[in-house]
């Protein structure tokens, strides 16, 4: 098969390795891919985003199979657009992709069908929606803007004043443009999280070994949110007893859901989970992998992605198996200085050899933002890249990951330097 790949990131890279395993993978594309990937796959400059030129160029290029890796694509119906050409595609069409697309689509679907989640109110004007706030008088609050903003949406506001100006920023300036003309007003939940990705081609499920995302700029949970600076898989805190119960109580009655609201979703359905004293609860759907969570949990996957992800698109998914090794997997990211708000682009990357690095068995450096200048890798992004380790144990695929992240530089690399230390404090407290 002749396949796409649409993205440009880390996780873009990840898919792109795991399906070249496969023994159905033929050339592989990817667009607009990145520096580093162009190792593994032919890239064509095409933003992600400019939905009808790239259904021109799936269609010009003849790709047997597309995979759209990215939210905005999805939200802007490019599933759907490839479908009328007769292209096959990877991931939910627009209307499944609401379940990530809009939060109040989300919020409404969870309280209809009975899914565990925060409480919540919605609101498109912010007065009733401080209003709302001052009566409730509980503080933190939690605020989200309805639409995409680059995962940005989420306010967290110790009192009245921090809630009013996120109102400010979110509803009457426009921070997040049109993503802010609805907001989120909801009870603030505490537990650890949990990411788990899954399969589903709309009618079965199949859950992904669990991962633990790492948000915060700095160590020890400080600093800005980012897209996540670092990932370990499994996520200890995810027992067998809590994984039956996320089943029964959340994912199976999505499933359903989404199909009895007539927009099946078909592709990787990401949950975003908080364990808290009431039972597991969904904090955030999105609608597809998680960046860096398919850096840990693709690298354990020893079925055919391919095969799967086709079994996905084709309704098959009951009869395609979806195995993980035993072990664990680790995964450092490390970013330009001054990630998640203004850093530098353009630096020398030294370290690797053909975009991996030399001599590191069982470690795998997926590219997230790099550029080739003249045969020379640099940094042309905030997250740079993600160095994963696998491994019969979390200690030992953590230490290999930092020893060879250890090995690769650039000006003004920032790494956090505690990943998984929190994950390896649940494993001992077992
Ligand atoms: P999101 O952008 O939706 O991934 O949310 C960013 C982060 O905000 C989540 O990973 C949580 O840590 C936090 N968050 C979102 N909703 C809540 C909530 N209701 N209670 C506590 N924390 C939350
Ligand atoms: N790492 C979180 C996300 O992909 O949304």
């Amino acid at each position: 098969m002749k396949i796409l790949v649409v993205g440009g990131g880390g996780r873009e890279h990840a898919i792109i390795k795991a399906l070249k395993k496969s023994p159905d993978c033929g050339e592989i594309w990817c667009a607009p891919g990145n520096g580093g990937i162009s190792y593994d796959a032919r890239c064509k400059n095409i933003p992600a985003t400019h939905v009808e030129e790239m259904v021109a160029f799936a269609k010009e290029e003849g790709f047997d199979y597309v995979v759209v890796a990215q939210d905005d694509p999805l939200a802007l119906g490019m599933v759907d657009a490839l479908a009328k050409e007769g292209i096959p595609a990877f991931g939910p069409d627009k209307a499944a992709a609401q379940i990530e697309a809009s939060k109040v689509f989300s919020k409404n679907l969870m309280k209809k069908y009975g899914i565990p989640t925060a409480a919540y109110e919605t609101f498109d004007d912010a007065e009733k929606a401080m209003d709302y706030i001052r009566a409730r008088g509980e503080y933190p609050v939690v605020i989200k803007a309805d639409g995409l903003a680059l995962g940005k949406g989420v306010l967290i506001c110790e009192d009245e004043a921090a809630a009013k100006e996120g109102l400010q920023e979110i509803m009457l300036d426009k921070k997040f443009g049109a993503s802010g003309n609805r907001v989120v007003v909801e009870q603030f939940l505490t537990g650890p999280e949990v990411s788990v990705l899954s399969f589903t081609d709309g009618n079965v499920v199949k859950p992904m070994v669990s991962s633990m995302d790492h948000k915060r700029a700095n160590d020890h949970d400080t600093g800005l949110n980012t897209g996540g600076m670092g990932t370990v898989a499994p996520n200890p805190y995810y027992t067998p007893e809590i994984a039956d119960r996320c089943m029964q109580e959340i994912f199976l009655p999505t499933i359903a859901a989404m199909k009895a609201e007539g927009c099946p979703f078909k592709g990787c359905l990401y949950f975003g989970l908080m364990l808290t004293p009431d039972g597991p609860k969904v904090i955030e759907y999105n609608c597809r992998f998680g960046d860096p969570e398919t850096q840990v949990v693709l690298p354990l996957l020893e079925s055919d992605l391919l095969k799967i992800m086709t079994a996905c698109t084709n309704g098959t998914l009951a009869d395609t198996e979806v195995k993980f090794r035993a072990g664990a997997a680790a995964c450092v990211i490390l970013a330009s200085g001054g990630y998640p708000v203004a850093y530098e682009k353009g630096k020398p990357i030294s370290g690797l050899t053909e975009g991996q690095l030399p001599g590191a068995d069982e470690v795998t450096v997926y590219h997230a933002g790099t550029a080739l200048k003249e045969g020379q890798l640099v940094t042309a992004g905030g997250r740079v890249l993600g160095v994963t380790a696998v491994a019969d144990t979390l200690p030992d695929a953590l230490s290999r990951a930092y020893e060879a992240a250890g090995r690769i530089d650039f000006e003004r690399l920032h790494k956090r330097t505690d990943i998984g230390v929190r994950a390896l404090q649940a494993l001992a407290a077992r």
